[in-house]
């Protein structure tokens, strides 16, 4: 006989299918960028999805989308992740958490569960920070970090300022403090795919986060000579693109002799940018990631004796600014305690793990006990359309933040 019983998670899949329509592309990838129109409908379809849960959902001063179910008493169990993603990244990367955690809702309402504590759902603003350089953006409002005021002044590839961008969805940079909500925070709980190869690899169904990797991005300038490409002869030319190739080489080498820290040049812009002209200038975006304390002050040495060496060998200049600074933290051992013991109840298999990618947990940790949980990503992809987990994977993920969520609101 067929079994035509519903799956439990057969909803949450068609959420997951149903946010296909935002921002996706022909290759199969998804731009949703901060305070982008797409990003904006995707809130609203999502908060809507999370009124339909019975939530109570509003999108704050900073662009972050809550979704409260207000029962009981006290501060609330706050699930959480984000909706933006980067240029042309993956269908799961931080959807899958808030997605799931309306699921959570829908099925903690279903059994009957009576939570006594308020529960939230969030999707935080700009994650990723890709547009205007301001990753987390929304949860360092959240737990009430001042944003540098430089912050509204930066700008994206087209030019468009953050401040401005924000006034697209009737937001004003001044007002991001009214975010501030982590004094009614009890802990927070976020799901995320592993955007690695780890799980898969050990056919471990879920991860337990133990800590994050600090993270450093730097917008490194090197200033030289533009020329003529012709009449310019090749020796004393200052070119900062062949400056900027030595050192992205460089960098590299560092971090495979370093065994510690991960270095990675992901986006280069020249000046003046045409094809029969020397490039006098070239900004290059640097992230810097290593775990634990002390690894990210070698990184920085690291790229600070890179520049040095490039500058004087090519005869050129360089400046650096620092874009984002999180350091590396330690997520609460005893949510981490709790967590495996209700993915055991659900018969799931489980691992510590660290976690190498950055994550929203990493802003609320220092405030409240955090805990993380990962599922599989087929290969191990990230941020790129292929960026996989399968159905079964995504059950046993809701499967796990139900049974730890029953926990901590119980
Ligand atoms: C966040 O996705 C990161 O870059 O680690
Ligand atoms: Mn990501
Ligand atoms: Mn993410």
């Amino acid at each position: 006989m067929v079994d035509r019983a519903p799956r439990p998670e057969a909803e949450l899949l068609q959420d997951l299918s149903a946010l296909d329509r935002f921002g996706r592309d022909e290759a199969g990838g998804f731009t949703r960028l901060a305070w982008s129109g797409e990003l904006l409908d995707t809130l609203e379809w999502t908060a809507q999805r999370m009124r339909d849960a019975g939530l109570v959902a509003e999108i704050d001063a900073a662009g972050n989308l809550i979704g409260r179910w207000e029962m009981g008493e006290g501060k609330a169990v706050v699930i959480g992740s984000h909706l933006d993603t980067v240029t042309a990244g993956g269908r799961f990367d931080g959807a899958l958490g808030v997605l799931t955690g309306i699921d959570v809702v829908r099925r903690l309402r279903a059994e009957g569960f009576t939570p006594s504590r308020p529960i939230w759902v969030v999707a935080f603003m700009d994650e990723e920070g890709e547009r205007f350089n301001s990753v987390m953006l929304g949860s360092r409002a959240f737990v009430g970090e001042v944003i540098p005021a430089d912050e509204a002044e930066r700008r994206d590839a087209l030019d468009v300022g953050m401040g401005e961008a924000m006034r697209t969805w009737d937001r004003d940079f001044s007002a991001i403090p009214a975010a501030r909500r982590i004094d009614e925070v009890r802990c927070y709980v976020e799901l995320h795919v592993e955007l690695g190869p780890v799980l898969e690899a050990e056919g471990v169904d879920i991860g337990v986060v133990t800590e994050i990797v600090g993270l450093v991005g730097l917008s490194v300038t090197l200033a030289g000579a533009t020329n003529h490409a012709g009449t310019t002869p090749m020796v004393g030319r200052r070119d900062a693109l062949v400056g900027a190739a030595k050192a992205i080489t460089a960098l590299r080498d560092a971090a495979l002799d370093s065994g510690r820290h991960m270095a990675t040049v992901g986006s280069i812009r020249t000046v003046p940018g045409g094809a029969n002209a020397i490039p006098g200038e070239c900004t290059l975006s640097v992230d810097l990631r290593a775990p634990g304390a002390g690894g990210l002050q070698a990184a920085r040495a690291s790229v600070r004796a890179v520049l040095a060496k490039v500058c004087d060998e090519e005869q050129l200049t360089a400046a650096l600014t620092e874009t984002y600074d999180l350091p590396p933290v330690p997520l609460d051992p005893q949510i981490a305690d709790l967590m495996e013991r209700a993915v055991e109840r659900e018969g799931l298999r489980h691992r510590r793990m660290p976690s190498g990618a950055g994550h929203d947990a990493m802003l609320l940790a220092p405030y409240v006990p955090a805990g993380m949980l990962f599922v599989p990503s087929v290969a191990g992809v990230g941020h790129a359309p292929e960026e996989f987990t399968s159905d079964a994977d995504v059950a046993r993920g809701a499967a796990a933040l139900t049974a730890t969520i029953r926990e901590l609101a119980r």
